[in-house]
């Protein structure tokens, strides 16, 4: 044959066959859950309550389980609950409620029976319908699993091997949020877990998605509130059959009303941010800001305030021992001279981390409203939470610090404990 002609040829079959090829290349061709697979019930330790000392050590990799198993340790101090003591007849209730309820894998719903008007909205606001679900939960599979787990317990086959371990969405918990900090039981807003999942989380192996398109990072948060939603319910459900303390009514109204309680939670954050004071201070002014740092600075290293950062973080975060967080898992008050920062690095994520603080991690927010109670350290503060942000922000860069507390944070001088209260 001419070789022209038989060139010609394969080019038209390749022309023919990769299209075909595409979407199984692209991974358009997702397969979902298998359509008989149910969601199981809890069989790990609920952590009560974490315990309160520090160590200086973590866990090493694929200790976890061990290490969850050794927190009520006498030595240790934790408290937790064995959800294998779970009786045979709440157990099957339990599971019948859920599934009912929140659906399987492959067909997930949040479904009320008799849903009020202010329910049925929430569901609405939150994305929480079938079809929104039913495609978030198949890009999950392929993309989320291996880490954050079927049910969302951040114990996927990858959990084990990485530190910080995958978040544990079932106890309805979350480090970076925006939220209003008076709102009760505060959630993430919609928003805030699609930054997470746009960016990813700095420092750890959380990965950034921000590829994926927008309807798809929608579908990813409607099915992680989904999976909280279902854990949250499924742990205060059984926490008080395992405690002793028993229900009033039947394992299936307590599940219905813990379900009404977390949605108008998940709403009413969704509604409401922190709305930051307006920046106080002239842009591009760099005495304004050397003088904001310089309170920022005080604030942050004064063991007596309202904000006593320099406790926790100890030497800016240098020589920080782990503190256990609320999933009972070692966390580390974050070494601030890295420039590292989990939750973002825009001015308004710092300020949203030091005025709502990190909940599940026990730092608390820094509360400055009250003016009344701290007046004298309060006067010259023309805004509190900026000076802190403009300290942190600046800390990592010697540069930006004014001379003598540059030399009191990185200069030779500096004495071992100088910021080691502890
Ligand atoms: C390689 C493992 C890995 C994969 C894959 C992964 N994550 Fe994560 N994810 C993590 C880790 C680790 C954390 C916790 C980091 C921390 O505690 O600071 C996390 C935290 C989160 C959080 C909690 C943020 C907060 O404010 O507390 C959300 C939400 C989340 N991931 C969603 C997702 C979604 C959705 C996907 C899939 C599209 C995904 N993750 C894939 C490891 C992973
Ligand atoms: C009770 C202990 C505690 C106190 C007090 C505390 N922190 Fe933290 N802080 C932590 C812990 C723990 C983390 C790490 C959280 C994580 O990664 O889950 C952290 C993390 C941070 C981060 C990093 C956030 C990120 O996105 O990675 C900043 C910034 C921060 N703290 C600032 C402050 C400031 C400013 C103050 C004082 C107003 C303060 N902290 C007080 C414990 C504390």
């Amino acid at each position: 044959m001419n070789p022209a002609v038989s060139f010609a040829r394969k080019v038209r079959v390749f022309a023919l066959v990769v299209p075909c090829l595409l979407p199984w290349l692209s991974g358009c061709e997702l397969d979902p859950y298998p359509a008989e697979l149910t969601y199981p019930l809890r069989s790990d330790p609920i952590v009560t309550s974490p315990p309160g000392s520090t160590r200086w050590d973590t866990t090493a990799p694929g200790q976890f389980e061990i290490h969850i198993a050794h927190l009520s340790d006498p030595e240790i101090g934790g408290k937790t609950l064995d959800p294998a003591k779970l009786p045979d007849k709440e157990r099957s209730q339990l599971a019948a409620a859920l599934n009912e309820i929140f659906g399987t894998p492959a067909a997930p719903t949040v479904y009320l029976k008799d849903a009020d008007q202010q329910l049925t909205d929430a569901l609405t606001e939150l994305k929480l319908d079938k079809e929104t679900l039913a495609k978030g939960s198949i890009l999950y599979r392929r993309h989320c699993m291996h880490c954050h787990g079927v049910t969302g317990d951040g114990r996927g086959p990858t959990g084990p091997w990485v530190n910080p371990t995958p978040r544990d969405y079932r106890q309805g918990l979350f480090k970076f949020m925006s939220t209003d900090v008076h709102v009760t039981n505060r959630k993430p807003r919609r928003a805030d877990l699609r930054r997470t999942l746009e960016r990813g989380i700095e420092g750890t192996s959380m990965p950034s998605f921000g590829l994926f398109e927008e309807a798809e990072k929608e579908a990813l948060v409607s099915y992680v509130i989904h999976l909280s939603l279902r854990g949250e319910c499924e742990r205060y459900t059984m926490e008080p059959i395992l405690d002793g303390s028993g229900l009033e009514g039947s394992v299936r109204d307590k599940v219905v009303e813990l379900l009404g309680d977390f949605l108008q939670a998940w709403a009413k954050s969704d509604a409401k941010g922190i709305e930051p004071g307006a920046y106080p201070y002239k842009e591009g002014d760099p005495d304004h800001l050397q003088a904001s740092i310089r309170r920022g600075f005080k604030l942050f290293t004064d063991p007596r305030g309202s904000a006593s950062c320099i406790n926790c973080h100890v030497d800016f975060g240098r020589q920080a021992p782990f503190r256990y967080d609320k999933w009972g898992t070692l966390v580390r008050p974050a070494n601030l001279t890295t420039g590292v920062y989990r939750g973002g690095r825009r001015p308004i994520d710092i300020y949203w981390r030091i005025r709502g603080g990190i909940d599940p991690s026990q730092m608390p927010r820094a509360d400055f409203d009250d003016q009344t109670a701290n007046k004298e350290q309060w006067r010259d503060h023309a805004d509190p939470y900026w000076d802190l942000v403009n300290f942190v922000q600046a800390l990592p860069y010697p540069q930006m610090l004014p001379e003598d507390i540059r030399n009191s944070i990185y200069g030779s001088r500096r004495t071992k404990t100088e910021h080691a209260q502890r």
